[in-house]
């Protein structure tokens, strides 16, 4: 047999399952079949104008060069002002990086941290991509089940016997893909209370979907419940769900300066800067009006509440409420 040429690291993967999803819908759509595609955990809103406009504005001021590789200051200012802002988190300019997309955050977090066979606890269900991109970077997924019955969320006794002297990060995912389940501020205190026991476990945490919660509150952070844990904690996020904004690109990690270097490193030898347009029309959006963002998630807990009245009437299906995210984890066993 010949050997593969394809690295054992990649072989250990598979494709994402909602991108080779939505790639076949999109396809299917191409040859003319009429498809509504539920695959990928897209809005489906425009991207609000005067960030549109700040991208085109952006283009006409000749910004189209490489940038720092952190990205451009305005946005790391912008991303910064953000995080105190609505967070209550402080971060300087060599803490924040700007990335393609959260996604390559994440991944690159772990391409930084992880040796072989290092652990990420994962508690699940999870969102699809972060067990593969552990396995990409060498490291070992632990999944660790949470039932319905917790509210889909991690509990401290689970936590601590997740952890081994290979846990290198903890995944935090509030609120969830898929299942919507929200920390509140005194859960991330008792899961704070096991981490203290094990300064060798760093936290992620991926706040993508923090603005789309149907409950009318802001959503707690880890780190404003549990200080302490700042200078082994990762925040990533980015404006792809909160602003209508998959396409273009920018997420970004806040963290301790040395993570941050590091990921600054990487990534100056792979993809370098993320889009010099994306990040003018991401500091736009950032700074800008945010009422596009109760406007939409007003329209998503409409469908939310409809979708769900319609799956619940069907026999044999159930779910509860997300609180919140844009998705239904629709129970369909016995
Ligand atoms: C939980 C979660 N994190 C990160 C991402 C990726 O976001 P981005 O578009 O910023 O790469 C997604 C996208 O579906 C997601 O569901």
């Amino acid at each position: 047999m010949t050997p593969s040429r394809i690295a054992a690291r990649v072989r250990r993967i598979k494709p994402s399952p909602s991108t080779s999803a939505a790639d076949r819908a999109n396809e299917l759509r191409r040859q003319g079949r009429s498809i509504v595609n539920l695959v990928v955990g897209e809005p489906d809103f425009d991207t609000p104008p005067h960030i549109r406009q700040a991208a085109a504005a952006a283009i006409e001021k000749g910004a189209t060069r490489y940038t720092l590789m952190a990205g451009t200051v305005e946005l790391r200012q912008a991303i910064a002002a953000k995080l105190e802002r609505e967070n209550g988190l402080r971060y300087a300019m060599n803490e924040i990086i700007a990335t393609s997309g959260a996604k390559s955050a994440i991944y690159n977090a772990f391409a930084v941290t992880l040796e072989p066979g290092d652990e990420v606890i994962i508690p699940a269900p999870y969102w699809v991509s972060y067990p593969d991109m552990v396995l990409a970077c060498e490291g070992t997924p632990v999944t660790v089940a949470c039932p319905e019955t917790d509210g889909f969320k991690l509990t401290p006794a689970q936590l601590e016997s997740a952890i081994t002297p290979r846990t290198r990060w903890l995944l935090i995912n509030s609120p969830s893909n898929p299942t919507g389940a929200s920390y509140t501020g005194a859960e991330y205190r008792a899961l704070a209370q096991v981490l203290e026991r094990h300064p060798h476990v760093m936290v992620m945490t991926d706040d993508i979907y923090e603005h789309i919660r149907f409950d009318g509150e802001a959503t707690p952070h880890i780190l404003a419940a549990a200080p302490a844990l700042r200078e082994r904690t990762l925040v990533v996020n980015g404006v792809s769900k909160t602003y209508a904004m998959t396409g273009w690109r920018i997420g970004y990690a806040a963290g301790p300066a040395d993570l941050v270097k590091a990921l600054d490193t990487l990534l100056s030898q792979s993809t370098g800067n993320c889009c010099s347009v994306s990040q003018a029309a991401a500091a736009a959006a950032l700074n800008g009006d945010q009422s596009f963002v109760a406007e939409s998630v007003a329209i998503y807990k409409q469908r939310r509440d409809r979708t769900l009245a319609l799956v619940n009437g069907i026999p044999g299906l159930h779910c509860t409420a997300p609180p919140g995210a844009f998705y239904l984890y629709i129970h369909c066993g016995a």
